[in-house]
């Protein structure tokens, strides 16, 4: 027919959903279909109202959607026409059982390849979209060999190293694509046929082949390594905020170096996100499956780090309002984990909501994306609190329509995400309609602090020594 190649999907979320627009929207000779078991997922796919929020996206889809690009939950029937089928469904940290906490869940995966095993009736390319642990692909190829039509699977892992909030850009102009298989032909000649649909758009030299380990487990490391940064100057910002050193001034310092680089050098209230902490434990747990402690062990120091961060943050917030939020209003302005989504998955917001709630805190939030049923629902996924199980909680948190709603007549203002918004509101507006003294605590350095204190706020900002408390030489 009028296609070259056959695309199906499995898994319509913040990764299948903005990875199949972009293959379609550069290759109108590939058919995609994405296909979800949560019809809900697949109808809003179908409208205007996506259901995730990424910038540029509602234009990919509409670019594609109809002529190369298919939402659907039938699922069988679209497995049967692919020639080449992705496995990007969610992979979480198990909950409970061996490995609780630490753990990567490879139970959808696992469902995937035993639907296509049974649904098939001809031989396909499965590849490994998902984040997995190191040898997923042995359990997914040795699941698929047991149909008994003897048809032939070849499975490939191909990690996505996309970011939320520039999902596509990193799609559309990648660093690398990294695409694993096994180094027989029939492995080789997979590993072509994938390269070949991404050669469509991004240079062969940014398309990289490895073995299957090396591939599933470079994604692994590719987070640890930026979580890493981001815990690094984490740890950095608290020595600042003790001995009047600055964690910008030591940021662009050190980043100037070109072996160390100046990205994801940013302080911040502590990193969140449905993959870092989640594929750092994975690593952590797959090193302890091994029997290699040491590293297992230096690994998750970057998770400790990370919840230090936070809580020391919602701690300082009560130790410098007298050491009492109790009854107090307190302003959240941003509750997505970072800017440019919706998504609230581990958000660092969550864990300052929650400690300001057990502090009796009277809470308002604003964020321009998200939706106070994900918020509730995340809470109660992680912390496992909401308002079903804690009546409290509903009226404790308001979620405000716009920020000078969240912060009127305030005692304090937490900046949690770093949305440009936050950035040009009316300061003194704020100010003036806020209980004295007014508090800022930035949690993501973005504000002009100088000029917040010539208004009259009482500033704090992460790793940025209060001016009055260390002298300048
Ligand atoms: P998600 O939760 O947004 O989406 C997963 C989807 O898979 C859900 O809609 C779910 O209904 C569907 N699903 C589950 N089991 C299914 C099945 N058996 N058949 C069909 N559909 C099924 O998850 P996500 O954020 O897109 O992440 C997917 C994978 O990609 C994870 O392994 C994640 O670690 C990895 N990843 C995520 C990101 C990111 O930024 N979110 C980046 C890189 C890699
Ligand atoms: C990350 C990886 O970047 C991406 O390659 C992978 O595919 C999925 O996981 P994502 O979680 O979407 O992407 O966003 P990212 O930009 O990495 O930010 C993660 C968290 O770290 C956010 O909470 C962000 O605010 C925080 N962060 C990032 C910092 O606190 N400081 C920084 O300098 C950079």
């Amino acid at each position: 027919d009028e296609y070259d190649v056959k695309i199906c999907c499995m898994g319509a979320g913040y990764v299948g959903g903005p990875t199949m627009a972009v293959i379609a929207k550069m290759c109108p000779r590939v058919r995609v279909c994405v296909v979800d078991l949560n019809q809900k997922q697949i109808d809003a796919w179908n409208t205007d109202e996506l259901p995730i929020y990424e910038p540029g996206l509602l234009d990919v889809v509409k670019t594609a959607r109809g002529r190369n690009l298919f939402f659907s939950t039938d699922i069988s029937g679209e497995i049967q026409k692919a020639d080449i089928v992705f496995i990007s469904v969610n992979t979480p940290t198990k909950t409970q059982g061996i490995g609780a906490g630490r753990a990567a869940n490879i139970k959808n995966c696992e469902l995937c390849a035993r639907t296509i095993a049974e649904v098939s009736t001809t031989d396909k390319i499965v590849v490994e979209k998902s984040t997995v642990p190191v040898r997923t692909a042995e359990a997914i190829r040795r699941v698929l060999k047991c149909n008994d039509k003897g048809l032939n699977f070849q499975v490939l892992s191909n990690p996505e190293f996309l970011a939320e909030g520039t999902a596509i850009d990193d799609l559309e102009s990648p660093d690398r694509v990294l695409i694993g298989g096994s180094q027989s032909p029939e492995g080789l000649a997979a590993a072509e046929k994938l390269a070949s649909v991404y050669a469509n758009w991004i240079p062969r030299e940014r398309i990289l082949t490895t073995n299957l380990w090396s591939s599933e487990c470079s994604k692994l490391v590719a987070n640890a390594f930026l979580a890493q940064r981001v815990s690094s100057i984490n740890s950095i910002s608290a020595l600042c905020e003790s001995t009047g050193a600055d964690v910008s001034e030591i940021s662009r310092a050190v980043g100037m170096d070109d072996r160390i680089g100046k990205r994801f050098l940013q302080a911040s209230v502590g990193f969140g996100g449905s993959c870092f902490q989640k594929d750092i434990l994975n690593l952590v747990y797959l090193c302890e499956t091994y029997g290699l402690d040491e590293c297992a062990e230096y690994w998750n120091q970057v998770v400790k780090m990370n919840d230090y961060q936070k809580k020391r943050f919602s701690e300082k917030m009560v130790a410098k309002m007298f050491n009492t939020v109790t009854g107090k209003k307190i302003s959240i302005l941003g509750y997505a984990f970072k800017k440019d989504t919706g998504d609230v998955r581990e958000t660092p917001s969550m864990f300052v909501v929650k400690d300001l709630y057990a502090e009796g805190a009277r809470i308002h939030v604003y964020d321009p994306q998200v939706k106070r049923e994900d918020m509730w629902s995340e809470m109660a996924y992680t912390c496992g609190i909401s308002p079903d199980t804690d009546p409290k909680l509903d009226a404790a948190v308001t979620t405000s329509p716009d920020a000078y709603a969240a912060c009127e007549g305030s005692h304090s203002v937490a900046i949690l995400t770093e949305w440009d918004e936050f950035k040009t509101l009316d300061y003194e507006k704020i100010y003036k309609s806020m209980s004295k003294p007014a508090f800022i605590f930035d949690g993501r350095n973005i504000l002009d602090h100088d000029k917040l204190r010539e208004i009259g706020f009482e500033v704090h900002a992460i790793g940025k020594p209060d001016p009055n408390a260390f002298d300048d030489l």
